[in-house]
Protein backbone atom coordinates (compact mmCIF):
# COMPACT_ATOMS: atom_id res chain seq x y z
CA UNK A 1 0.00 0.00 0.00
CA UNK A 2 1.56 3.33 -0.89
CA UNK A 3 0.76 6.42 1.53
CA UNK A 4 -0.17 9.75 0.02
CA UNK A 5 -0.55 12.56 3.07
CA UNK A 6 -4.12 14.39 3.43
CA UNK A 7 -3.46 18.10 3.59
CA UNK A 8 -2.91 21.46 2.04
CA UNK A 9 -0.29 22.40 4.36
CA UNK A 10 3.17 22.72 2.29
CA UNK A 11 5.09 22.65 5.69
CA UNK A 12 3.97 19.73 6.32
CA UNK A 13 3.88 18.55 2.82
CA UNK A 14 7.54 18.87 2.95
CA UNK A 15 8.18 17.34 6.15
CA UNK A 16 6.71 13.81 5.20
CA UNK A 17 8.48 14.07 1.56
CA UNK A 18 11.74 14.58 3.99
CA UNK A 19 10.80 11.10 5.40
CA UNK A 20 10.72 9.46 1.76
CA UNK A 21 7.21 8.33 2.50
CA UNK A 22 4.80 9.51 0.64
CA UNK A 23 4.12 9.39 -3.17
CA UNK A 24 1.24 11.39 -3.94
CA UNK A 25 -0.92 14.42 -2.07
CA UNK A 26 -5.34 14.68 -1.72
CA UNK A 27 -6.55 17.77 -1.07
CA UNK A 28 -10.29 19.26 -0.65
CA UNK A 29 -11.63 22.37 -0.38
CA UNK A 30 -11.49 21.99 3.34
CA UNK A 31 -8.05 21.56 3.63
CA UNK A 32 -7.42 24.47 0.96
CA UNK A 33 -9.89 27.08 2.87
CA UNK A 34 -7.49 26.18 5.98
CA UNK A 35 -4.51 27.57 4.41
CA UNK A 36 -6.37 31.05 3.53
CA UNK A 37 -4.41 30.97 0.20
CA UNK A 38 -5.13 30.94 -3.61
CA UNK A 39 -6.34 27.29 -4.83
CA UNK A 40 -4.27 27.14 -7.93
CA UNK A 41 -1.47 29.02 -5.97
CA UNK A 42 -1.04 26.44 -2.99
CA UNK A 43 -1.62 23.04 -5.63
CA UNK A 44 1.34 24.23 -7.60
CA UNK A 45 3.23 25.13 -4.84
CA UNK A 46 2.63 21.31 -4.09
CA UNK A 47 3.49 20.08 -7.44
CA UNK A 48 7.15 21.52 -7.24
CA UNK A 49 7.54 19.30 -3.62
CA UNK A 50 6.19 15.77 -4.61
CA UNK A 51 6.27 14.06 -7.86
CA UNK A 52 3.42 11.82 -7.53
CA UNK A 53 -0.57 12.57 -8.16
CA UNK A 54 -2.08 15.36 -6.59
CA UNK A 55 -5.46 15.44 -6.30
CA UNK A 56 -7.16 18.93 -6.50
CA UNK A 57 -11.39 18.80 -5.87
CA UNK A 58 -13.79 20.39 -8.04
CA UNK A 59 -16.09 22.77 -6.34
CA UNK A 60 -19.02 22.70 -8.84
CA UNK A 61 -21.94 20.59 -8.91
CA UNK A 62 -23.18 20.05 -12.57
CA UNK A 63 -21.24 18.04 -15.11
CA UNK A 64 -20.38 20.90 -17.57
CA UNK A 65 -18.74 23.09 -15.14
CA UNK A 66 -17.18 20.48 -13.36
CA UNK A 67 -15.41 19.80 -16.70
CA UNK A 68 -14.81 23.15 -17.07
CA UNK A 69 -12.85 23.61 -13.97
CA UNK A 70 -11.21 20.45 -14.50
CA UNK A 71 -9.82 21.46 -17.56
CA UNK A 72 -8.26 24.61 -15.93
CA UNK A 73 -6.99 22.64 -12.97
CA UNK A 74 -4.94 20.06 -15.07
CA UNK A 75 -2.94 23.34 -17.28
CA UNK A 76 -1.10 23.30 -13.72
CA UNK A 77 0.65 19.97 -13.50
CA UNK A 78 0.69 17.26 -15.69
CA UNK A 79 0.43 14.97 -12.33
CA UNK A 80 -2.78 16.73 -11.60
CA UNK A 81 -5.76 14.32 -10.54
CA UNK A 82 -9.12 15.93 -10.29
CA UNK A 83 -11.26 15.01 -7.37
CA UNK A 84 -15.02 14.56 -8.48
CA UNK A 85 -17.98 13.99 -5.56
CA UNK A 86 -19.71 10.49 -5.96
CA UNK A 87 -23.11 12.18 -7.75
CA UNK A 88 -24.44 11.66 -11.38
CA UNK A 89 -23.34 14.88 -12.49
CA UNK A 90 -20.02 13.74 -10.78
CA UNK A 91 -20.35 10.37 -12.76
CA UNK A 92 -21.07 12.53 -15.96
CA UNK A 93 -17.78 14.25 -15.50
CA UNK A 94 -15.84 11.19 -14.54
CA UNK A 95 -16.99 9.85 -17.80
CA UNK A 96 -15.89 13.19 -20.24
CA UNK A 97 -12.93 13.28 -18.58
CA UNK A 98 -12.12 9.75 -18.46
CA UNK A 99 -12.25 9.75 -22.43
CA UNK A 100 -10.24 12.74 -22.31
CA UNK A 101 -7.41 11.13 -20.91
CA UNK A 102 -7.79 12.80 -17.58
CA UNK A 103 -7.59 10.79 -14.21
CA UNK A 104 -9.76 11.31 -11.93
CA UNK A 105 -10.23 10.23 -8.01
CA UNK A 106 -14.00 10.56 -6.99
CA UNK A 107 -14.40 11.48 -3.45
CA UNK A 108 -16.99 10.95 -0.44
CA UNK A 109 -17.68 7.10 -1.38
CA UNK A 110 -19.49 5.76 1.32
CA UNK A 111 -20.55 2.24 -0.39
CA UNK A 112 -19.37 -0.37 -2.14
CA UNK A 113 -22.00 0.46 -4.81
CA UNK A 114 -20.94 3.86 -5.49
CA UNK A 115 -16.83 3.44 -5.91
CA UNK A 116 -18.15 0.30 -8.66
CA UNK A 117 -19.95 2.90 -9.82
CA UNK A 118 -17.37 5.28 -10.26
CA UNK A 119 -14.73 3.08 -11.41
CA UNK A 120 -17.28 1.79 -14.27
CA UNK A 121 -17.20 5.49 -14.92
CA UNK A 122 -13.76 5.82 -15.82
CA UNK A 123 -12.20 6.85 -12.57
CA UNK A 124 -8.52 6.18 -11.85
CA UNK A 125 -8.98 6.49 -8.53
CA UNK A 126 -11.85 5.99 -5.76
CA UNK A 127 -11.82 7.39 -2.02
CA UNK A 128 -13.83 5.76 0.51
CA UNK A 129 -14.18 7.58 3.88
CA UNK A 130 -13.02 5.49 6.95
CA UNK A 131 -13.34 8.19 9.40
CA UNK A 132 -16.81 9.45 8.41
CA UNK A 133 -18.02 5.77 8.86
CA UNK A 134 -16.99 5.31 12.44
CA UNK A 135 -18.54 8.74 13.02
CA UNK A 136 -22.24 7.06 12.15
CA UNK A 137 -21.18 4.06 14.54
CA UNK A 138 -19.80 1.96 11.55
CA UNK A 139 -16.59 0.04 11.10
CA UNK A 140 -15.36 2.03 8.03
CA UNK A 141 -12.25 -0.23 7.41
CA UNK A 142 -15.07 -3.06 6.02
CA UNK A 143 -15.91 -0.96 3.42
CA UNK A 144 -11.95 -0.98 2.04
CA UNK A 145 -12.33 -5.08 2.47
CA UNK A 146 -15.41 -5.14 0.12
CA UNK A 147 -14.61 -2.46 -2.40
CA UNK A 148 -11.08 -4.63 -2.32
CA UNK A 149 -12.69 -7.78 -3.01
CA UNK A 150 -15.14 -6.80 -5.79
CA UNK A 151 -12.61 -4.76 -7.58
CA UNK A 152 -10.86 -8.09 -7.24
CA UNK A 153 -13.21 -10.78 -8.86
CA UNK A 154 -14.16 -8.32 -11.77
CA UNK A 155 -10.24 -6.93 -12.81
CA UNK A 156 -11.14 -3.20 -12.24
CA UNK A 157 -7.89 -1.67 -12.30
CA UNK A 158 -8.88 1.90 -10.55
CA UNK A 159 -6.98 2.25 -7.42
CA UNK A 160 -8.62 2.09 -3.82
CA UNK A 161 -7.63 5.42 -1.71
CA UNK A 162 -8.17 4.90 1.81
CA UNK A 163 -9.40 8.45 2.68
CA UNK A 164 -10.67 9.94 6.08
CA UNK A 165 -7.91 8.33 8.24
CA UNK A 166 -8.06 9.49 11.82
CA UNK A 167 -5.41 7.08 13.71
CA UNK A 168 -2.94 4.57 12.38
CA UNK A 169 -5.24 1.22 13.53
CA UNK A 170 -7.37 3.21 9.90
CA UNK A 171 -3.96 2.98 8.08
CA UNK A 172 -2.68 -0.82 8.51
CA UNK A 173 -6.43 -1.80 8.92
CA UNK A 174 -6.33 -0.03 5.02
CA UNK A 175 -3.37 -2.18 4.15
CA UNK A 176 -4.71 -5.63 5.92
CA UNK A 177 -7.83 -5.17 3.38
CA UNK A 178 -6.24 -4.31 -0.13
CA UNK A 179 -6.20 -0.49 -0.15
CA UNK A 180 -3.72 0.59 -2.91
CA UNK A 181 -3.54 3.67 -0.85
CA UNK A 182 -3.97 5.72 2.41
CA UNK A 183 -4.24 9.01 2.42
CA UNK A 184 -3.32 10.15 5.65
CA UNK A 185 -2.80 13.61 7.36
CA UNK A 186 0.31 14.34 8.94
CA UNK A 187 -0.43 14.28 12.59
CA UNK A 188 -1.22 10.69 12.02
CA UNK A 189 1.80 10.01 9.86
CA UNK A 190 3.78 11.25 13.02
CA UNK A 191 1.44 8.79 15.38
CA UNK A 192 2.74 6.01 12.91
CA UNK A 193 6.00 6.52 13.91
CA UNK A 194 5.87 6.46 17.88
CA UNK A 195 6.18 3.62 20.09
CA UNK A 196 6.98 3.72 23.62
CA UNK A 197 9.72 0.71 23.59
CA UNK A 198 11.19 2.58 20.84
CA UNK A 199 11.80 5.57 22.90
CA UNK A 200 12.66 3.34 26.11
CA UNK A 201 15.11 1.23 23.68
CA UNK A 202 16.94 4.45 22.43
CA UNK A 203 17.06 6.03 26.12
CA UNK A 204 18.40 2.22 27.30
CA UNK A 205 21.13 2.45 24.71
CA UNK A 206 22.45 6.05 25.12
CA UNK A 207 22.46 5.34 29.15
CA UNK A 208 24.97 1.49 28.32
CA UNK A 209 26.68 3.45 25.49
CA UNK A 210 27.01 6.65 28.12
CA UNK A 211 27.90 5.07 31.19
CA UNK A 212 31.15 3.02 29.54
CA UNK A 213 32.32 5.46 26.41
CA UNK A 214 32.01 8.61 28.92
CA UNK A 215 33.71 7.46 31.64
C1 LIG B 1 -9.73 12.51 1.23
O1 LIG B 1 -9.40 12.64 0.09
C2 LIG B 1 -10.32 13.57 2.07
O2 LIG B 1 -9.64 14.76 1.78
C3 LIG B 1 -10.14 13.34 3.55
O3 LIG B 1 -9.53 12.09 3.79
C4 LIG B 1 -11.33 13.61 4.39
O4 LIG B 1 -11.02 13.34 5.74
P1 LIG B 1 -11.93 13.84 6.95
O5 LIG B 1 -13.14 12.96 7.02
O6 LIG B 1 -11.06 13.66 8.15
O7 LIG B 1 -12.28 15.27 6.68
Amino acid sequence: MKIFIDTANVEDIKKANDMGIISGVTTNPSLIAREGRDFKEVVKEITGIVDGPISAEVISLESEKMVEEALELVKIHKNIVIKIPMTVEGLKAVSQLHKKGIKTNVTLIFTPAQALLAARAGASYVSPFLGRLDDLGEEGVLLIEKIAAIFDKHNIKAEIIAASIRNPYHAVKAAEYGAHIATIPYNVILKMTEHILTDRGIERFLNDWNSVMNK
